[in-house]
């Protein structure tokens, strides 16, 4: 293993005395439409899904227009979270079958959902002219909304970069796992190798106590400074919590349910924390973003 490598799994892995980031989770660019943000991870079955499906919910109850796509291309089930039946969904709009909009169905809390396809080897290995139009399908419905969520899938394969590229925003999910810690850093890597550009938002989940979360912020973000001179911005956290599998087996969101249990306040925090940096600022296009990381 090169030294610089075997260097950052260490310092990745050891408690460093830095202080916590206080720069704010989603910082800000000028925009006129909705800002695009993609949930990520490197390891899969982080809690991507789950966090995307609720705070979807709890934004659309602070009346926001949101618009969450299952860009699992492949392993979706952002429907299932939802307890939502079978339907058009990703799949008939590649193939040209309907419209994105004709895609789009109301999900629990008001949000506007389009499904993924899951099982479908087509949808996980799209080239990269399938991948460009349906991103710009995506760009037209920008006016349309206040926030989308793109919930991807796990790891660095084209699909996933490809999102991410295209978004305003990264949200970068690890736990506190020394597996998770290191494949979120794997990923941070590939994405700023992607476009440089990427603006990094990393959220600690199923972190035992709010300590634990600043341990591993501290070491993804001195890491990522000290070998890709990247400050990444510090999304805060969401605690383990026995009523998220809960709400799940019983296909119920949990910050519509369970506002108050103790990951049901940290999801509530976080959408208040987006809410207020979707509005306060805009961005650039998701087209234009996206047509550079194409044309790179
Ligand atoms: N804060 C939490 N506390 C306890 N369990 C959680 C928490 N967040 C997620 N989980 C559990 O983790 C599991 C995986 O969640 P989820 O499907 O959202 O992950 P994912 O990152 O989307 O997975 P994939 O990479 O397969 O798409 C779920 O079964 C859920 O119950
Ligand atoms: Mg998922």
């Amino acid at each position: 293993m090169p030294s610089d490598q075997a260097s950052e799994l260490r310092q990745l892995m050891e408690a460093t005395e830095s202080a916590p980031t206080r720069r704010s989770a989603l910082a800000s660019k000028d925009r006129r439409a909705a800002r695009v943000l993609a949930v990520t991870s490197g390891k899969g079955g982080v809690g991507k899904t789950n966090l995307a499906v609720n705070l979807s919910a709890r934004l659309a109850q602070m009346n926001r227009r949101v618009l969450l796509i299952d860009a699992d291309l492949g392993l979706a089930n952002a429907d299932v979270l939802c307890g939502i039946g079978g339907g058009v969904n990703l799949a008939h709009v590649v193939s040209g079958r309907c419209s994105l909009d004709e895609a789009t169905i109301k999900a629990p809390g008001g949000f506007h959902l389009i499904r993924g396809a899951s099982g479908l080897a087509q949808m996980a290995a799209l080239n990269e002219f399938e991948r460009g139009r349906l991103l710009r399908m995506i760009d037209r419905l920008v006016q349309n909304y206040d926030l989308i969520l793109l919930d991807t899938g796990a790891g660095i394969g084209p699909n996933v970069l490809g999102f991410c590229a295209a978004a305003d925003d990264v949200l970068v999910v690890t736990t506190p796992e020394p597996t998770a810690v290191t494949d979120a850093y794997g990923l941070i890597k590939s994405l700023v190798r992607t476009d440089e550009a990427t603006r990094v938002n990393l959220l600690v989940n199923m972190a035992r106590d709010p300590h634990e979360a600043r341990g591993v912020h501290q070491r993804i973000g001195a890491v990522c400074r000290r070998f890709l001179g990247l400050s990444i911005h510090d999304a805060g956290y969401v605690l383990y919590d026995p009523k998220v599998p809960q709400a799940i087996r019983y296909r119920k969101l949990l910050t519509l349910q369970e506002p108050d249990s103790p990951a049901g306040a940290c999801l509530t925090r976080l959408a208040h924390r987006i809410d207020r940096e979707a509005t306060d600022q805009r961005g650039h296009s998701f087209f234009r973003r996206m047509a550079s990381w194409l044309a790179g």
